[in-house]
């Protein structure tokens, strides 16, 4: 019997991530301490952060690649940060990963890239293979490109091969580290549907690494920030999109007004600087993107659910479709 009991959730519904009291170091230099925070099931959240604030160390963290010094991650019962080897090899088979640059073999084509999970952890025959590889090919768009070499198409292709790939074991988890880095706004939106899309199909759990403040204002269910070393806030979009607190306003509403400077920190002597300056308003919170069936997602809620069970008055214009702008762009 396996390690991981299948039987513990209805498959395709999605599994939670419980992070306990996490904290990770390399050497001396402790990259964020007592992260604590429950991704939801099958609920897309995105990690914002400044470059180097360990969102990447976060990812590789929750699916056991690099240990912790102390804390949790627990799924479906098990501690990946200490649970045995062979443990983590099956509860691994949950997760699908979406490298930040696709992470394709140069050498295979890409129908060889995204049957190697197959012919890895599974005993499928090729002609079963052949049906997974194709499914997955057609729900990213990708049909009628299986024999080209990774070099020889886009990045927005390579990042749809790349999830293609992520998604033939049939994860519980999705994780993506960047998904939309070095895309140009066209093919950003067109992943953000896919993501919104897919969700809704396979009804995974995504934790989404982003840089890119319109996705994550407009795509998921829950918000975290990464900020100095420490969680600054986790919880749902409207929640970190109605919020005052400096940092979350700042990196949210991608000000140059905050506490975040050029690099990290601002001195005293920046503060002072603009501690007579007024915030700029915040802008109004977007309507959410829709799947494209318009078949609301299992974690979709109605526009303004938080802010009206938490009395909070969201900024003007919020919630109106004529209203969803770019940000910061
Ligand atoms: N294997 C490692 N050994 C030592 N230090 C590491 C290792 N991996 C990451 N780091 C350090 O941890 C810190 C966080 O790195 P990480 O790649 O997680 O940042 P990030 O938030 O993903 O940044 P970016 O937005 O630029 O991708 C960096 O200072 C990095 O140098
Ligand atoms: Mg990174």
């Amino acid at each position: 019997m396996s390690a991981v009991q299948t039987d513990k959730w209805a498959p395709g519904m999605g599994v939670e991530i419980k992070i306990d009291h996490l904290t990770k170091s390399f050497g001396k230099q402790m990259i964020w301490g007592d992260v604590s925070l429950v991704v939801p099931a099958g609920e897309i959240s995105v990690m914002l952060g400044p470059s180097g604030t360990g969102k990447s160390v976060l990812l590789k963290t929750i699916i056991g690649l690099l240990k912790p010094d102390s804390g949790a991650v627990v799924i479906e019962g098990t501690d990946i940060a200490s649970c045995p080897e062979k443990e983590l090899y099956e509860i691994r088979k949950l997760f699908g990963v979406l490298f930040q640059d696709g992470a394709m073999f140069g050498s295979m084509n890409l129908y060889d890239n995204v049957a190697f999970p197959l012919r890895e952890h599974t005993k499928k025959s090729e002609s079963q293979i052949r049906e997974v590889v194709m499914e997955k090919m057609d729900l990213v768009g990708l049909l009628g490109a299986e024999d080209k070499l990774p070099g020889e198409i886009s990045g927005g292709m390579r990042k749809r091969a790349g999830l293609a790939r992520a998604l033939v074991l049939d994860p519980e988890i999705v994780l993506f580290d960047e998904p939309d880095s070095g895309l140009d706004p066209v093919r950003t939106a067109f992943l953000n549907q896919l993501i919104i899309d897919l969700n809704t199909q396979i009804d995974a759990t995504f934790l989404i690494v982003t840089h890119d403040i319109n996705t994550a204002r407009t795509v998921p269910d829950n918000i975290g920030l990464l900020y100095h070393r420490h969680l600054a806030m986790f919880g749902p979009r409207e929640m970190l999109l109605s919020s005052e607190e400096p940092v979350v306003r700042q990196f949210l509403n991608a000000q140059r007004v905050g506490p975040i400077g050029m690099s990290e920190e601002k001195d005293a002597d920046e503060l002072a600087a603009e501690s007579g300056q007024e915030l700029p308003p915040l802008p109004p919170i977007p309507i959410q993107q829709e799947p494209s069936n318009g078949i609301p997602r299992r974690g979709q809620r109605p526009a303004g659910t938080w802010c009206q069970e938490n009395g909070v008055t969201p900024p003007p214009g919020s919630f109106d479709p004529g209203m969803n702008m770019t940000v910061g762009a």
